[in-house]
């Protein structure tokens, strides 16, 4: 049987490329009603017409994550088109550039903990009193880094890890509430921002289909589907749980 999210409102973000845009066309798919947004305006413009292109279906809003105010404002937009949030898809992020932490900066230290984890924080803490209750859920995204530490990526690990646990405290939390919050930690999934550690050489990215069970890297599709049942019925008595999404990385 086909998950069933039709008529669900859910709520993206980073939805303008790679997994949220892969998620947003599954959800779309499956008959939820989006609200896709990113800092990216031509990127959810784009999306939008990957998901029919139905402007009174879906809603495209430009949203930066790590800024407070700003979520505050397009959650009341969403809440004040469709009265409630039954779904959100903390999916903004910026991936990792691999370098000794002597060569990073305070400011790609800055903009990583904005984005990956005070996005996440904006946003959780701005919908909370709008989630259907019982029923509502968060899937936000991790990463294998979040569980393994990855050379050359520690700012990005904390990040990663931080998602877990927030992710976990807001499972404890919200709980009671009827509303289950879930993390996705997927593998390498080749996707527009990963130039760091999946657009180098040919080289580079046969050793990591080598380093793969499965002997390829991840889709944006293969992520959607793991999104899509966390948020469905399907998954009702899952809460707190971290997904890795990986194809099996061999060690
Ligand atoms: P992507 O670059 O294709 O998508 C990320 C999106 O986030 C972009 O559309 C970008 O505009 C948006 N974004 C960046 N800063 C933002 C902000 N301040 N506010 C709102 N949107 C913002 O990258 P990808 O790979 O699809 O990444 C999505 C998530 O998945 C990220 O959280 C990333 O860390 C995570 N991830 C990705 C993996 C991969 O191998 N691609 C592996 C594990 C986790």
């Amino acid at each position: 049987m086909p998950l069933d999210l039709a008529g669900k409102v859910i709520l993206l973000t980073g939805a303008a490329s790679g997994i949220g845009r892969g998620t947003a066309i599954k959800l779309h798919e499956l008959g939820a009603i989006l609200t896709i947004t990113d800092v990216n305006e031509v990127g959810i413009a784009e999306t939008l017409s990957l998901c029919g292109g139905d402007a009174s279906r879906h809603t495209t809003l430009v949203l930066d994550v790590s800024q407070a105010a700003q979520v505050e404002q397009r959650v009341a937009e969403v809440v004040s088109k469709h009265g409630r949030i039954d779904h959100v898809f903390n999916c903004a992020g910026v991936n990792p550039t691999s370098m000794p932490l002597t060569e990073t900066t305070e400011a790609y230290f800055d903009k990583l903990v904005a984005v990956n984890l005070k996005g996440m924080y904006n946003v959780t803490k701005a919908t909370i009193p709008h989630m259907t209750a019982p029923g509502g859920s968060y899937v936000n995204v991790s990463s294998i880094s979040g569980l393994h530490p990855t050379r050359g990526t520690a700012i990005y690990c904390a990040t990663k890890y931080g998602v877990i646990g927030f992710s976990k405290c807001m499972a404890l939390e919200l709980g009671p509430k009827g509303i289950r919050v879930n993390i996705v930690a997927p593998g390498y999934i080749d996707t527009p921002s990963n130039a760091g550690i999946v657009k180098g050489t040919a080289e580079a990215r046969a050793s990591m289909e080598q380093g793969n069970a499965l002997g390829r890297m991840g889709m944006p599709d293969d992520i959607a589907g793991v999104v899509a049942f966390l948020m469905s019925d399907e998954a009702r008595y899952m809460n707190g749980s971290v997904v890795e999404v990986d194809g099996m990385l061999k060690t």
